[in-house]
C-alpha cells in the first residue's frame, strides 16, 4: 500500500481485504448508470460489523469519503465512487443470520441478494415480496437504501414495509440498532425508516430483519394490447375492480423493439402502441374473472388483443417482455427518468407529459415503460445516432427540467424508486420544500458530522 492512509488501515485492520488494482477500481467504482469515470481510492471488504465500525473511524481520523457499496445496479449514480473515495463492498457480508417462525422474520447481513433472500424465505413456506429484474445482482442493503419497488408494489408496497429492524453504523462509527424487529413500537421518533432511502449517506446497513408473509397464490399472467395512453387506466381500473392484482405493469411498442431485438417473442402477430403485463390471483374464479375483464375492456375499445398464460413457462415468457427491457436499453446508455405521481392524477400527467415530448422532442426515441399501477413511469431517452453525446445530454436536462416543473404542478415526485443518486440532485427541489431540505441536511449533519458518507449524492454538501 503506497498511500500513507491505506497503508495506516492496512495495519490497524490486517485482516480487511482490500483492493487497488486498476481493474478492481473500474469494477467497484461504478453502477449501472455508465456516466461517470471510476476513481475510487481502494476498495474495502469487510467481513464484520467491527470492521465496518473500524473502517469508518479510520476514514474520520483520515478525512476519507465512503461509498457503501450493494451490487451497483443502481440507476441514479449513488454507488458512483468518481473521486478518491474508499468504496466499502458489502458484498462479503452476504449471510443469512437467522429465522423466526413465530416473528416471520429473516435477519440477514446487509450484501446478501435479494434473490438469496427469495429463496430463504421460500425454504420456510414464506415469501419476501419485493421482486424485480436486478434480484439476481442487487443487495438488500441497496434495496433499503433505495427504498427500491419494482413489479409487486401494488400488492405488497416498497421495500420499506417490510424492513421490520436495521444495524447501521453511522458516520461516527456508533452501531445502531433501530426497529429491533418490534411489530408495535411508539417510542418515538422510528429511526430506522431515516435510513430507508437514505442512499448511504447516512449509515452504512449492515444487518436487516425483514418481515415474510404468505406465499403468493397460484398466479396467472394476461398481456394485453392497448391502443392509446388514455386507455391504460380505464383498464387498471376495470382489472383492479375484478381481480386480485399481484402486478400491474405498462410498456410501449419500441420498449417491445428492443425486448424482441434482445431475444424476447412477441405473442401477437402483429405490433401495437401499447401493452399491459399483469399477474393476478388465478384459479378458477381468477380466470372467470379475468375473461370477464377482458371482454369488457375489449368491447370499450381499450383493449385489441391479449394472451393469458396456460404454464409458467408461458408466465416466464411474457414476464420477459416487461423485465428485459432495461437490459435491453443498456447499450445505449439511455438517459433514465423515474416519476411518479398520485395514481388519480396519472391521466392528467400522461397527457401532458406526451404532448412535451411528442411535440418538443420527435427526434428522440423515448421508450415508455413501468409501474403504471403505482404511478410510477420510466422514461427512457435514447441517443439518436447522429446527435453529439454533449447536445443530447443537454436536451435531455431540458426534458428533465420541464418534467420536474410538471411534477411540481402534479405534486409528484422525481425519484419514484430509483433515488436520487448523482443523475437527478439539480431537480430535487421539485419534490421537497426548502424546509425540508434544510431538515435533511440537519438530520445528515447529525448522523454523519464530518460528512464523509456518500457526499455528493442526494445534495451537495
Ligand atoms: P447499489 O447500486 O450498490 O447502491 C444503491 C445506493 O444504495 C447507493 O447510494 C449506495 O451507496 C447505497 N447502498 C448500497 N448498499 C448500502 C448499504 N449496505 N448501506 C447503506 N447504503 C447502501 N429498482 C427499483 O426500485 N425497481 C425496479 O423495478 C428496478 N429494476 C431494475 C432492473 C434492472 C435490470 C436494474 C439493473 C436495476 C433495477 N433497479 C430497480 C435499480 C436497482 O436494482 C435498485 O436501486 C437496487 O435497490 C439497488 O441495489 P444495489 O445493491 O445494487 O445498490
Ligand atoms: C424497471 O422498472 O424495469 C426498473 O426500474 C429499471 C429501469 O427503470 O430501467
Ligand atoms: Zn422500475
Amino acid at each position: 500500500m503506497t498511500d500513507p492512509r491505506l497503508a495506516a488501515l492496512a495495519q490497524a485492520l490486517p485482516e480487511l481485504r482490500l483492493l487497488t488494482d486498476a481493474a478492481d477500481l473500474e469494477h467497484y467504482g461504478r453502477d449501472w448508470t455508465r456516466r461517470w469515470t471510476p476513481a475510487p481510492l481502494a476498495i474495502a471488504l469487510p467481513t464484520s460489523v467491527e470492521q465496518v465500525q473500524a473502517v469508518v473511524r479510520w476514514a474520520r481520523a483520515h478525512a476519507v469519503a465512503i461509498v457503501p457499496s450493494g451490487g451497483r445496479t443502481g440507476l441514479s449514480g449513488g454507488a458512483v465512487a468518481a473521486n478518491g473515495e474508499l468504496v466499502l463492498s458489502l458484498e462479503r457480508m452476504n449471510r443469512v443470520l437467522g429465522f423466526d417462525p413465530i416473528d416471520r422474520s429473516l435477519t440477514v447481513q446487509a450484501g446478501i441478494a435479494l434473490e438469496a433472500v427469495h429463496n430463504a424465505a421460500r425454504e420456510h413456506r414464506l415469501a419476501y415480496p419485493v421482486d424485480f429484474a436486478a434480484r439476481g445482482s442487487c443487495s438488500i442493503g441497496g434495496n433499503i437504501a433505495t427504498n427500491a419497488g419494482g413489479i409487486r408494489v401494488i400488492r405488497y408496497g416498497n421495500t420499506r414495509e417490510w424492513v421490520a429492524g436495521l444495524k447501521v453504523v453511522d458516520g461516527r462509527g456508533e452501531l445502531l440498532e433501530l426497529g429491533r424487529g418490534l411489530v408495535k413500537n411508539s417510542s418515538g421518533y422510528d429511526l430506522r425508516h431515516l435510513m430507508v432511502a437514505s442512499e448511504g449517506t447516512l449509515g452504512i446497513i449492515v444487518e436487516a430483519t425483514l418481515r415474510l408473509t404468505d406465499p403468493p397464490p397460484p398466479t396467472s399472467v394476461m398481456l394485453l394490447a392497448l391502443p392509446d395512453f388514455a386507455a391504460l387506466m380505464q383498464v387498471f381500473a376495470s382489472l383492479r375492480a375484478r381481480l386480485q392484482l399481484e402486478a400491474f405493469e405498462f410498456f410501449t411498442d419500441r420498449a417491445l423493439h428492443h425486448v424482441t431485438a434482445h431475444g424476447g417473442q412477441n405473442p401477437f402477430g402483429e405490433t401495437y402502441p401499447y401493452y399491459v403485463v399483469t399477474e393476478f390471483a388465478a384459479g378458477e374464479a381468477g380466470e372467470a374473472a379475468a375473461l370477464a375483464a377482458f371482454e369488457h375492456c375489449v368491447g370499450e375499445g381499450w383493449v385489441l388483443d391479449g394472451v393469458i398464460s396456460q404454464s409458467q413457462a408461458q408466465a416466464a415468457q411474457l414476464w420477459r417482455l416487461r423485465e428485459g427491457i432495461t437490459e435491453s436499453l443498456a447499450p445505449y446508455v439511455p438517459y433514465k427518468n423515474d416519476v411518479s405521481v398520485r395514481i388519480s392524477v396519472m391521466p392528467a400527467f400522461l397527457a401532458e407529459v406526451q404532448a412535451l415530448l411528442t411535440e418538443g422532442y420527435p427526434h428522440f426515441d423515448v421508450v415508455w415503460f413501468g409501474h403504471i399501477g403505482d404511478g410510477n413511469l420510466h422514461i427512457n431517452v435514447l441517443k439518436p445516432v447522429d446527435m453529439a453525446q454533449a447536445d443530447f445530454v443537454a436536451q435531455c436536462e431540458r426534458v428533465t427540467r420541464l418534467l420536474a416543473e410538471a411534477l411540481q404542478r402534479h405534486g409528484g415526485s422525481i425519484s419514484a424508486e430509483h433515488g436520487i443518486g448523482l443523475v437527478k440532485k439539480a431537480y430535487l427541489g421539485s419534490t421537497r420544500t426548502e424546509a425540508e431540505l434544510a431538515l435533511l441536511r440537519g438530520i445528515r449533519g447529525v448522523l454523519d458530522p464530518d460528512g464523509l458518507l456518500n457526499p455528493g449524492k442526494l445534495f451537495d454538501r
